[in-house]
């Protein structure tokens, strides 16, 4: 009976993403007190399916990760399908303006066109490269709320060196980097529900016309944007390929992390709170749980991920073992006091249970099970983490971490 009210909702929902509910209208069931936190066991990051112990960073990569990846893929963001008809991607740099921000950078506009018999999708991507620095130069790629069609990326008139929305671009120019923006809903929409104008449609078998249950939701559809700008990046002599990192805030850090973790061409991954579906544990069932999402959001997630709906303890993975799959590479986890809704402590202990596969394979991870004081960076780490005072946003103390803990992997230890 509690499936049927549910799948009732999520179809009311689906079909009416309108009417979609704000978190507060979900409070009273909400968990928020670690006291009120079910008891749980996490799967085991170091036993492979057939209950073999991992103890190699050979028997990581080679068996235990693509068996993770897989499981990921099946039941909880949904695999990329096989197009039945080749896809033809084609790059071209639209615009080039070299006296953006005052000639602090130059800002290219680039269209990736995808096309094959079923249809054409395109993106948009923005690639700004600080001007006067040695290139190749590394690079940050943001799957992006703010639309790179629109004029979300003109510079501030005033503020030179900030964007209309008050981010401190001008900073990452300073510091030596590129940034990318890729935006979120180029190729599927934000709360999609047809899959009818979605890249989607060029994947479709013969007859087919949705997403099977096994098959991508739109995070994972941003993910895979993600990767085909990288494949123009691979392209762009201005950008060092080595050195780009993949960020997101919010639903972008969740893309942000399936991004990373099934690409290896990024070479670290920020997720500002990511929360449910991101860096934190479904089994904490803390703030927004696996219900709410798939409630408000139907197909963020595949279908088959519906299925562990107050079953999470059935799922053969969690989100710590997603952090997992991007080891070695470098990953940054941020949180706020406020932002309840997403989970701090369980972004974190997430991060902290993830760290045993760093430590695998010789790199450094969280050391504690207990949080850093808030406002207290872990920067020197291969997994790092803050939890700031404050709400659901990316402020200018989470930049700046963002940036420290880039110029620690990417510069001091080059
Ligand atoms: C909603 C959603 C979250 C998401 C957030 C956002 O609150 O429930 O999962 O992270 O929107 O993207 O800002």
């Amino acid at each position: 009976m509690k499936h049927a009210i549910l799948w009732a909702t999520i179809l009311l929902l689906g079909c009416a993403p309108a009417l979609a509910r704000e978190p507060k209208e979900y409070d009273s069931d909400v968990i928020y007190e670690e006291s009120k936190i079910p008891h749980y066991d996490l799967p085991p990051l170091l036993v492979t399916a057939e209950g073999k112990p991992v103890t190699s960073a050979e028997q990581w990569r080679t068996v235990r990760r693509p068996q993770i990846l897989s499981l990921f893929s099946n039941l909880v963001y949904g695999r990329v399908p096989e197009p039945e008809s080749p896809i033809k991607v084609e790059f071209e740099v639209k615009k080039t303006d070299p006296k953006f921000m005052g000639g602090k950078a130059t800002r290219k506009d680039v269209l990736i066109r995808f096309s094959n018999d079923k249809g054409k999708a395109e993106m948009l991507v923005l690639v700004f490269v600080p001007n006067g620095k040695a290139k190749p130069i590394p690079a940050f790629m943001k799957h992006s709320f703010n639309n790179t069609h629109g004029r979300d990326f003109d510079a501030h008139p005033v503020h030179r060196g900030r964007l209309r929305n008050g981010w401190p671009l001008g900073q990452f120019f300073e510091r030596g980097y590129a940034f990318v923006a890729v935006h979120q809903q180029d190729l599927v929409g934000h709360n999609e529900t047809s899959f009818l104008d979605s890249i989607h449609r060029l994947f479709y078998k013969k007859g087919q016309s949705f997403p099977k249950a096994r098959e991508w939701g739109v995070l994972a559809a941003m993910a895979w944007g993600a990767t085909r700008a990288m494949d123009y990046l691979e392209t762009d002599s201005d950008i060092d390929q080595s050195r780009v990192a993949i960020m997101g805030h919010s639903k972008c850090g969740k893309a942000t992390l399936w991004t990373a973790a099934q690409d290896e061409r990024f070479a670290m991954a920020i997720s500002a709170q990511s929360g449910c579906a991101g860096a934190a544990l479904w089994r904490r069932r803390s703030g927004e749980t696996l219900e709410k999402m798939v409630t408000r959001f139907p197909y963020w997630l595949c279908r088959n991920a519906w299925k562990f709906v107050g079953h999470e303890d059935d799922l053969p993975v969690d989100q710590h073992m997603l952090l997992a799959c991007i080891a070695p590479r470098p990953v940054y986890v941020h949180s706020a006091t406020q932002d309840t809704w997403a989970d701090g402590r369980g972004e974190y202990v997430s991060a902290y249970h993830a760290s045993e596969v760093y430590r695998l394979l010789g790199k450094k991870g969280l050391t504690s099970e207990s949080l850093p004081p808030v406002g207290q960076a872990i920067i020197e780490s291969d997994v790092g983490y803050h939890m700031r005072q404050g709400g659901h946003s990316v402020d200018q103390y989470d930049w700046d971490r963002f940036l420290d803990f880039a110029d620690y992997h990417f510069k001091n230890k080059k």
